[in-house]
Parts: structure tokens; C-alpha cells; sequence
């Protein structure tokens, strides 16, 4: 399936349930294909993407449940932190999920079960593993960003959805202990993607928006 850039961009939205249908090789070779076109400075293209499926997959979400449920400490490899001034958007993303979700304020274990289920990739059968070079300066970040951006609408351009992920990389080391073809890497970020699951209510959930006038000023 392929979309204009306008449907692309309006009609992509995180999905949090997938249904069990494989990626074609040729779908997966066309998203691989467009996301090449991300621009970088210098035109260093510092990313690394991994495919992580099968039996690999299950032992990372495994590992990453085990640490969930153990309340082990955060290590990302890179800072999560919320700027104050932003916090309040976070926390109305946060309610207006569970609200949807139906799940109420005081409910513990229906607000845990919601947060565990990013470390079981929302039990998507595939993931990408967005992830650096140590020591990345910032500018590799922002490369990163935008290739994440490019990555997203590929996905969406070929009929496929992803959920973007940070949480999970707060255990960055069960990522390089699970797969040590990433040993050496950074873990910025991870996309669980496949085909997003038909009807379902929780991928129908929308994420609002900012009118631009609170980001964009003109200056002459
Ligand atoms: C860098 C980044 C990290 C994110 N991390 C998570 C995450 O860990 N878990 C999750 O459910 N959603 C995560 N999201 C999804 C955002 O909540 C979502 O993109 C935002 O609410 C906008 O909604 P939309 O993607 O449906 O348009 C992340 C998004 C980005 C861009």
C-alpha cells in the first residue's frame, strides 16, 4: 500500500496491539529503503537498526519482564528526564490512556499491567532496535531523531504500524545481554511493529496535539 506523504503523516498513530501476520521480506526491504533517505549532518548516517524476531525476541521480552517485575534500577544510556515545564503534557498523555483503557486512578496492578506491557513489546511478533555508537554527541541524537521520524512513516507508508519506545531502554543492559550483537551499542530507542491489530479499541486511541501558535514564532 502506498499513501501521499499528507495521509502518511495524519493517519500514522502508535499502535499498542498487533495482529500475528508476518512481514513480507519485500515489505520489510521497502520501509528498510525509504528510511535510507534520512538526512544527517555531515551525512555521517550514524544509525544502526536491528530486526529482532523468533526466539531472540521472546528471551528480550523475557529478560525485560523479569526486570519490570523486579523494580530493577533504571539504566538508560541515555537521560529520560522530564523538563519541568512539560511534565503537565506527560501526565495528561498518562490519564487520558488509562481513562481510555478504562482504567481507573486507584487501580494498582491495572496501571502496573499497563506499563508491563511495553517490556512484552505489546506483544508485537517483531521489533526494530534503533541504536549508536558510544558516545554519540548530541547532533547524533538529533540524526537519530530525525531517522526515527523517516523510519515511522515508512512503516506507515507500506500499511504497517509501530509504537515508538523509550521505557524499555531503561534496561539497556538486558538489551546488550540478550544480544550481544549489540554489545558494543547504545540502545536509543525501539519500535515493536507489524501489522496493527484489525478493530481493536486500545489502537483507535489518539494522542492530541499542540496548535502550532504554542510552538512557532515569527521573527523579522
Ligand atoms: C521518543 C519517543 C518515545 C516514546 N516512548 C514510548 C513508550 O515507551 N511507551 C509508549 O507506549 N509510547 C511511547 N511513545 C509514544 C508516544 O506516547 C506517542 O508518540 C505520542 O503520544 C503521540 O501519539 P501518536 O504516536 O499515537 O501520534 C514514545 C514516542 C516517542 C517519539
Amino acid at each position: 500500500m502506498n499513501k501521499n506523504l499528507n495521509d502518511c503523516i495524519k493517519s500514522r498513530h502508535s499502535a499498542r496491539e498487533f495482529s500475528e501476520k508476518e512481514i513480507p521480506e519485500n515489505v520489510l526491504h521497502e520501509i528498510l529503503e525509504m528510511a535510507r533517505f534520512a538526512p544527517s549532518s555531515k551525512n555521517t548516517q550514524p544509525w544502526k537498526l536491528s530486526l529482532v524476531e523468533g526466539a531472540r525476541l521472546e528471551a528480550l521480552k523475557k529478560e525485560l519482564c523479569l526486570q519490570f517485575d523486579n523494580n530493577a534500577s533504571c539504566r538508560p544510556d541515555f537521560t529520560q528526564g522530564l523538563q519541568e515545564i512539560y511534565r503537565p503534557r506527560a501526565i495528561a498523555l498518562g490519564k487520558s490512556i488509562l481513562t481510555y483503557k478504562g482504567i481507573a486512578r486507584e487501580d494498582k496492578e491495572g496501571r502496573r499491567l499497563h506499563d508491563r506491557a511495553n517490556f512484552d513489546f505489546f506483544g508485537a511478533n517483531a521489533i526494530l532496535i534503533l541504536s549508536v555508537l558510544p558516545e554519540p554527541n548530541e547532533t547524533t541524537l538529533m540524526d537519530l531523531g530525525i531517522f526515527a521520524g523517516y523510519l515511522m512513516l515508512a512503516i506507515e507508508n507500506a500499511g504497517l504500524s509501530c509504537c515508538p519506545q523509550v521505557s524499555v531502554a531503561n534496561y539497556a543492559d538486558s538489551f546488550r545481554k540478550i544480544l550481544p550483537e549489540l554489545s558494543e551499542e547504545k540502545i536509543a530507542m525501539v519500535f515493536p511493529f507489524g501489522y496493527a491489530l484489525e478493530n481493536s479499541h486500545l489502537n483507535a486511541f489518539e494522542s492530541t496535539r499542540e496548535p502550532y501558535e504554542n510552538w512557532f514564532r515569527k521573527i523579522s
